[in-house]
């Protein structure tokens, strides 16, 4: 790589920028961007990269072909900003993020979880002057609030990176110098509408009245610097390509159609460094400057794998599992990881990740929730509410993933109980209740024994493992209703066998209901497995009804799901509820003598057991 250096702002030599290529570039960038100096290599070295890019696409394409099991599932949250505290459009991919790590985790994955907070640029030096703090005592606390939300809602994740980590720092300095040395740095005066909450230059034909911002309704500020820029259209091809042979690279597949058409639109270079914010990297050459918040923290999914090392180099980052499987991220920020981040990666040679998930908004009234709109909802008040489970499968239920979806509090309460506290939590309690009543807490029979000649196995087995495709494909509303299809079927088949007035007959109907309380609690038992990803301390309460301890529920895998688990003889826990159903009081009524916790207008109790039998 070294002997490719041919020109570097530190020797002082400078290759022209040809004009005929900068013809080629679109109208906007010939009117803003005004070459100062250039660090482009030669037309040979030209080719020879894009020869360089098209090869490592194709290695790229056989690592998506052929994956072997030792290879890791890395996945990816974006790193969020700490100019203000997490809401609940930042948990939520989170915890869609935790779903899927959780999942590939039962098939028997090594994952490597990735989550972080974004933590330099004008933006959050803005948010901490607003506090009165230093940046480094307000990323402190807002990193902080977010590692703490994500235990509230039991987020599984195994990297944790912020992008003002000393070994960060090292690792976008080594990128850098790497994409210098391809001859990708140029130096330019730049012209444009600054978004600040975007942290972009905007086109202005994407603006709204008076130049606003249509994401942040606020206008963007006319800037002029001199900037280092990366030479993005440099890799308009490759992107091309990228994009017409992986197509799944982008998904939904909807989105991917955005993607192509930024890029047939025409690819303007994009500047990587700021004049005027200090709160940053400072550029390797250039110590008036810090790195562009974005191509910073973008790095912050190679610097998390080579965290844990002294001395963190690209190469670790490499051998510790990349390419990431999957980034997963909201649909705003589509272009920097569909567009910028593959093209920095072609530049700097190393492969590109598997998949980029966009997801949509959670919305409030339609609008975008979010810091900026200040149209939030806060998490933290939802969990403490609600509990965790509630909150993580409200939102992957109740909204397509992929889609927009609008949060109502009405709707949340209705669907949690109808789902959690009574289809599943209560089918439960009930059996659990017959069983204790009946047979002394103890199963009569082998679950498969019990199940001889009945159709609702089979429906199981197809339910779970429509579950399992649906998770695979990111489908995770769909997963949802899968698993609850199987907590639907579990009441029917309860409801139509009626087994409380066989025990009254007697003999062998007695039998035949002792084997349908069986037969329903397998199907539990694959419930706590299928829905352990979505809402798993719900599930870990299941499998302990079901006589199992938390070490079990642990090592538990995907492949437990088959039918047969459960075991003659095997004694279950004293039936007790393991979802609070949430009820409505209107205010001044009495709440009794059971300690209630009563919310805005709801109550729920405050022991987890108190769902209805
Ligand atoms: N710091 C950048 C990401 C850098 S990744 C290398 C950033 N941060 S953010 O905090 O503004 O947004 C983080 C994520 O939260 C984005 O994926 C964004 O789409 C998501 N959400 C923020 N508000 C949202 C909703 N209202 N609904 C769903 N997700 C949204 O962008």
């Amino acid at each position: 790589m070294a002997g490719r250096v041919l020109v570097s702002p530190q020797n002082g030599t400078w290759f022209l920028f040809p004009l005929s290529s900068l013809c080629s570039r679109s109208k906007h960038i010939k009117d803003r961007l005004h070459i100062r100096q250039n660090l482009f290599s030669p037309p040979s070295l030209k080719s020879a990269m894009l020869c360089r890019c098209r090869s490592q696409l194709q290695s790229h394409q056989e690592q998506s072909t052929v994956s072997t099991s030792a290879e890791p599932f890395v996945l990816t949250t974006p790193l969020y900003y700490v100019n203000a505290p997490p809401h609940m459009g930042s948990a939520y991919t989170t915890i869609a993020a935790d779903v899927i790590a959780r999942f590939q985790r039962l098939q028997g994955k090594k994952v490597i979880f990735i989550t972080g907070t974004d933590e330099h640029g004008e933006k959050i030096a803005s948010a901490a002057t607003a506090c009165g703090s230093s940046p480094r005592e307000h990323c402190n606390i807002v990193s902080h609030a977010y590692k703490m939300l994500w235990k509230d809602l039991d987020i599984s994740y195994d990297k944790f990176i912020r992008t003002t980590n000393p070994n960060h720092e090292t690792i976008v300095k080594e990128f850098y110098s790497r994409v210098l040395a391809n001859g990708d740095v140029y130096q330019a005066d730049y012209e444009g509408l600054y978004c600040v909450n975007c942290e972009e230059y905007k086109d202005e034909k994407e603006l709204l009245e008076n130049n606003c911002c249509p994401m942040h309704l606020k206008p963007c500020i006319q800037r002029k610097e001199d900037n280092f820029f990366f030479a993005l259209s440099k890799y308009q091809k490759s992107l091309e390509e990228l994009l017409s042979q992986n197509p799944n690279f982008v998904q939904p597949s909807f989105r991917l159609n955005e993607v192509q058409s930024w890029i047939k639109s025409g690819l303007r270079d994009f500047s990587i460094s700021r004049a005027s914010v200090d709160w940053g990297i400072p550029v390797p050459n250039d110590k008036k400057q810090t790195i562009y918040v974005w191509f910073d923290a973008l790095l912050g999914y190679l610097s998390a794998l080579s965290q844990d090392k002294e001395q963190p180099a690209l190469q670790d980052a490499i051998s510790s599992g990349w390419p990431a499987s999957l980034h997963l991220i909201g649909k705003d920020i589509l272009r920097f990881h569909a567009v910028y981040w593959p093209a920095m990666l072609m530049s700097a040679g190393l492969s590109i990740p598997k998949l980029v998930f966009g997801h949509g908004f959670l919305t409030k009234d339609g609008m975008k929730m979010g810091k900026s709109l200040g149209n939030t909802l806060e998490p933290n008040d939802l969990v403490h509410r609600f509990g965790s489970d509630a909150v993580r499968y409200f939102f992957l239920k109740e909204v397509e993933f992929g889609s927009d979806g609008d949060y109502s509090e009405d709707r949340f309460i209705n669907i949690v109980n109808a789902h959690l506290a009574n289809t599943i939590g209560n089918l439960l309690n009930r059996t659990l209740g017959l069983l204790k009543k009946n047979c002394h807490s103890t199963l009569a029979v082998d679950s498969n024994i019990a199940a001889e000649g009945s159709a609702f196995k089979n429906t199981i087995e197809e339910l779970v493992e429509k579950a399992r495709v649906h998770y695979d494909n990111l489908s995770l509303s769909s997963a949802c209703e899968a698993v609850l299809e199987i907590g639907n079927a579990g009441n029917l088949y309860l409801d139509e066998r009626a087994p409380w007035s066989r025990f009254k007959q007697g003999d062998s109907s007695s039998e035949a209901a002792a084997k349908d309380l069986v037969v329903i609690l397998e199907a539990m038992r694959i419930i706590a497995i299928a829905l352990s990803p979505v809402a798993p301390s719900l599930c870990l309460r299941i499998y302990e009804q079901l006589g199992y301890s938390k070490d079990q529920f642990e090592t538990m895998s995907w492949g437990d799901t088959k039918w047969g688990g459960l075991k003659g003889g095997q004694v279950m826990a004293q039936p007790k509820p393991v979802f609070a159903r949430i009820e409505s009081i209107t205010e001044g009524e009495d709440v009794g003598e059971t300690p209630k916790k009563v919310v805005k207008g709801k109550r729920i109790p405050q022991s987890q057991g108190v769902a209805e039998a």
